[in-house]
């Protein structure tokens, strides 16, 4: 699965996020169900999160942010690929909403991989400039909260909203993207889903133990494939889903924390969202420069994983002809 697919590559131009209005703490949850910070902190990582809004609300505001830093507007992008768990409706795809407020003159479809959406929209949306399109925005965006039992301790403490977006542009030549790897292990469906009209259902020990396993293997065929080990890697962006799966996919890769984007403190776990928060929190942190070379890697309900090697981009915003 070598990324080379055709001879034209593409490259991200812009980034942007956003988050709904109602912040939640740990304590607020103290105050309300049978459980403490401490508890959740521990286990989890998780300090604060934020809820409200809508899927594509939340999308049209992070692609905005990111179109406007590309120099973009909608009738420059040539697809809108809404990647997202907890879509608006069932019919439209929530992404035809996005394309309409923001102008996008181009085709709209939302993509649910879970919370390995957004590596899987970055591969769709590598494949379709390879094939000719020339810009694409990119939008991972989540209202977990409507889906989540705000009275079950055992979800409602981890599940948020959010979102993120990159454009991603067409360049002569092989661009960002050096390996991926996708995949998806259909028997373990009933460890995490969610019936239309419910609330999501989880055993989280063994998402937790099949996570890190799927994780470390993905990541570890990402890296063969692009001809990278450990040490190479500037900065690794995984789902942030549990600072101890984090911790423990990290120790077995033996990547240094250092190099391992973390956000799970600040947002929780927003799904399709929650890799490009924590990524665009480290490109404003200043951990990452043109050359470097960046690792994605989710996992989720499916229970799917994807990973993917990315040589970051100069932002000098080539584009191919
Ligand atoms: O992004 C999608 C993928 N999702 C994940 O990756 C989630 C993976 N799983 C996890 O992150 C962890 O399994 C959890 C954070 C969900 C749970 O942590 P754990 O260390 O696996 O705890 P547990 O489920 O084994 O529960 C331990 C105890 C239980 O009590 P008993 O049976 O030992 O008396 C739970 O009832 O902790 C209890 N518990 C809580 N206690 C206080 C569960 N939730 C809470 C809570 N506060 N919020």
């Amino acid at each position: 699965m070598n990324a080379h697919l055709t001879d034209r590559g593409a490259v991200v131009t812009g980034w942007g996020t956003a988050l709904p209005d109602r912040r939640i703490t740990n304590a607020d949850f103290e105050a309300r169900l049978d459980t403490t910070d401490e508890w959740i902190t521990e286990r989890t990582g998780m300090k604060v999160r934020y809820h409200g809004g809508t899927t594509a609300g939340l999308a049209i505001d992070a692609g905005r942010r990111a179109m406007e830093m590309a120099g973009l507007t909608g009738t420059d992008i040539d697809y809108v690929l809404l990647c997202t768990t907890t879509p608006d409706w069932h019919v439209p795809a929530s992404a035809a909403r996005v394309q309409e407020s923001l102008g996008i003159t181009g085709g709209a479809s939302d993509l649910n991989a879970a919370c390995s959406g957004f590596v899987y929209g970055l591969v769709h949306a590598h494949a379709l400039i390879g094939m000719g399109l020339r810009r694409i925005l990119l939008i991972g965006s989540e209202t977990l909260s409507r889906i989540t039992d705000q009275e079950d301790r055992n979800t409602a403490i981890l599940f948020a909203d959010g979102a993120g977006a990159m454009v991603i542009e067409a360049v002569d030549g092989p661009g960002q993207l050096l390996s991926f790897d996708m995949g998806n292990d259909g028997t373990a469906i009933e460890l995490l889903y969610c019936d239309i009209g419910d609330h999501l259902k989880m055993v989280g020990k063994e998402v937790f133990r099949r996570a890190v396993t799927v994780m470390v293997e993905s990541a570890r065929r990402s890296m063969e494939q692009a001809g990278v080990t450990a040490d190479d890697l500037t900065l690794v962006v995984p789902h942030q889903a549990n600072i101890r799966i984090i911790e423990a996919a990290a120790s077995r890769l033996g990547l240094s924390m250092e190099s391992v984007a973390v956000s799970i403190h600040r947002y929780g776990n927003t799904s399709s969202a929650s890799i490009p928060l924590a990524l665009v929190d480290a490109i404003d942190e200043g951990r990452v420069r043109a050359g470097d070379l960046v690792l994605l890697v989710g996992f989720g309900a499916g229970m799917s994983w994807a990973s993917a090697v990315l040589r970051w981009p100069a932002m000098d915003g080539r584009t191919a002809s």
